[in-house]
């Protein structure tokens, strides 16, 4: 039953499935980014299938010619193995796709993993500079200060509400209140821009009404002349150029080509993998009416 339900959010297990679906976005002028699913990794020989993996994920990127980004799971890089391993296998990840022109992004997994992924991701960005980038999640009371550090040195961001079920020390658990964070960080990277050129920081949210009170969803405002028929003053405060809206495949599909349309950077987040049950579970955690969906299977 999960099998077939997964497959509105996952166009296929394997990297050709997910590749053809890049190639599908492609067309409608969506560029994407790949994962491949997998996480808390018990041998160091899954975490090395990992590498090789996302290289032959790069392989294949380069074969098709598409603008096509990474994204990986620390633990699925071996993580919870140890944090000098998974520095080492990631850093020589990077070094192997740092000619391929391939950004690479560093999910944030639950809050027992933050600060060793931060340790990782600068890292990384002391290695490869800004075409690599990390997730924070707007529900943890740390991220206001975690953001302003990667700032600092010149990191890339993409901010995500979070996926993970957290206690009330480390986590916000209105979500009118992580709404109310995400608002406040998202305006904080609209006025941080681009500073010298390299990857945009990133919204990773379907959340339309969020995304209109920013000026970035369709309908909500048109480039430097301001809002469609609508009160320039009322326009969102966040400039349109320096960030990027990403969604999951499988949705608020409808929304898609209306953001391209209207100028509003855009790219979705394609899965692919065997392992993919942990990740659906959290899917379903996200929509109740998933579940629904799920059981009329
Ligand atoms: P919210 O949950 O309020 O949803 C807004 C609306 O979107 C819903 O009303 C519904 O219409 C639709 N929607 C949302 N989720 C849906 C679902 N599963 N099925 C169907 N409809 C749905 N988290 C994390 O902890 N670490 C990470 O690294 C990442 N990475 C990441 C990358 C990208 C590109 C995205 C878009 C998201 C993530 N996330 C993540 C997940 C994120 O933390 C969050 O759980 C989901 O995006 C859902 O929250 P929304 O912001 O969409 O708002």
């Amino acid at each position: 039953m999960a099998q077939r339900a997964v497959r509105r959010f996952l166009p296929g297990e394997g990297l050709e499935d997910a590749l053809d679906a890049c190639e599908g976005l492609a067309r409608r002028g969506i560029p994407a980014t790949l994962t491949y699913l997998g996480e808390n990794v018990a041998e160091i020989e899954e975490a090395e299938g990992a590498v090789a993996a996302y290289l032959a994920a790069v392989a294949g990127i380069r074969a098709r010619g598409l603008d096509i980004h990474l994204s990986v799971k620390p633990t699925h890089l071996g993580l919870d193995l140890g944090v000098e391993g998974t520095e080492e296998r990631l850093l020589r990840l990077a070094g192997a796709v740092e000619g391929s022109g391939v950004p690479l992004w560093l999910d944030m997994e639950d809050a027992t993993h933050v600060d060793r992924t931060l340790r990782l991701y600068r890292a990384l960005l002391r290695e490869a500079g800004p075409r690599v980038g990390i997730c924070l999640q707007a529900y943890l009371h740390r991220t206001p200060r975690d953001l302003e550090g990667i700032l600092a040195d010149g990191g890339r961001v993409r901010l995500v509400k979070g996926a993970y079920r957290e206690s009330p020390s480390e986590a916000l658990q209105d979500p009118a209140a992580v709404d109310g964070s995400f608002l406040a960080l998202a305006e904080r990277l609209g006025r941080e821009g681009i500073p010298g050129g390299g990857l945009r920081h990133v919204l990773g949210t379907h959340d339309l009404g969020l995304l209109g009170r920013l000026g970035l969803a369709p309908g909500e405002s048109a480039g430097p002349g301001g809002p469609v028929g609508r009160d320039p003053a009322a326009r969102g405060p966040v400039e349109r150029g320096p960030l990027e809206v990403q969604m999951l495949y499988g949705i608020q599909g409808g929304a898609w080509d209306a953001l391209v349309g209207e100028g509003i950077p855009f790219r979705v987040l394609v899965s692919y993998g065997a392992h993919w049950y942990p990740w659906f579970m959290r899917r379903l955690a996200e929509r109740p009416t998933n579940l629904r969906f799920l059981l009329r299977r």
